[in-house]
């Protein structure tokens, strides 16, 4: 390890269980000396382990409701409390959709759920971004990320209304990037990752089809859960301090294949 985030502290939003991205992610930025609060919805708690990547990664958890502002306000500044100081960095790795869980297809939408999603998916990354950015709790060089999938710019059928969220989610990391970059000097990414077996993507109609498609058309195959917390860790890091208001990549290449020979001999 390279002790790349040593002295630095933050918040690590959505780890469930041991596939999420968010506990990936956690436990390297642990091997890399940083030190961070973990939240989870208060629902979380109850379905996943979180207590036992705390107990590993000597963190504590703090429970919050990511679309909630009063949660949000009182994580932040729990958090500064407990680390000591303000935040370095940031993960938002939160997704879901009430319409995708209920088995409602893109065309037959009910709105209460789409707001909800929504609202979880997307404008919760706004609210962290704006609690953050008034209550002045990022250091200078802070680095926020969110993550993000392809169907916000091309169509994956099955993907549902979550397409619409996460455009709206790398919408907003450019929108608020630019005035955080501006006037705290903090840089706002979303990193675009590959398919990932987790509780969420798993639970998108067809996945299994999903991530093997992807495999096969990506040169470098898919990235997996831990590649991305390795990619995230690098964008925590100085050594990534002018990358921002960007879209990131994390797929194997797959984004810029029309066909693979693989994907090819499949119809030949
Ligand atoms: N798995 C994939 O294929 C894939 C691909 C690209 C991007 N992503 C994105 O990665 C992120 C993490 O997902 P994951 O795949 O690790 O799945 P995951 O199910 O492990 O994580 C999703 C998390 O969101 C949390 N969450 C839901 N509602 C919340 C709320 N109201 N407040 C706070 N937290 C809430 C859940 O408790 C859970 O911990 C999501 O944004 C997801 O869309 C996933």
């Amino acid at each position: 390890m390279y002790n790349l985030l040593k002295g630095k502290r933050g918040i690590i939003f959505g780890a469930l269980d041991e596939n999420s991205i968010a506990w990936k992610t956690a436990e390297r930025v642990h091997e890399e000396g940083g030190v961070f609060v973990l939240t989870n919805a208060p629902a979380a708690m109850r379905l996943g382990n979180i207590s036992d990547l705390a107990l590993k990664t000597g963190a504590q958890v703090i429970p919050a409701d990511a679309t909630s502002v009063t949660d949000l306000e009182k994580l932040i500044e729990q958090a500064m409390d407990i680390l000591g100081g303000k935040i370095d960095f940031v993960l938002h790795s939160i997704g879901m959709s009430v319409n995708v869980r209920k088995g409602n297809h893109y065309t037959n939408q009910n709105y209460d759920f789409t707001q909800k999603g929504w609202n979880v998916s997307a404008v919760s990354f706004h609210k962290v971004l704006q609690v953050l950015y008034k209550k002045d709790a990022m250091n200078e060089w802070g680095s926020i990320v969110a993550l993000s999938y392809m169907a916000a710019q091309r169509v994956f059928p099955d993907y549902n209304d979550m397409a619409d969220n996460k455009a709206f989610l790398e919408s907003v990391a450019r929108s608020f990037g630019y005035f955080f970059g501006r006037d705290k000097k903090v840089r706002v990414n979303t990193i675009s990752q590959s398919p990932t077996a987790t509780k969420a993507g798993q639970g998108v109609k067809g996945f299994n089809g999903f991530i093997a498609f992807a495999d096969k058309m990506a040169p470098l195959g898919n990235a997996s859960a831990l590649d991305c917390a390795n990619y995230t860790v690098s964008m925590f890091s100085d050594l990534t301090k002018m990358v921002t208001l960007q879209n990131l990549l994390h797929d194997g290449g797959f984004s810029n294949v029309g066909v693979s020979q693989e994907v090819m001999e499949m119809f030949e």
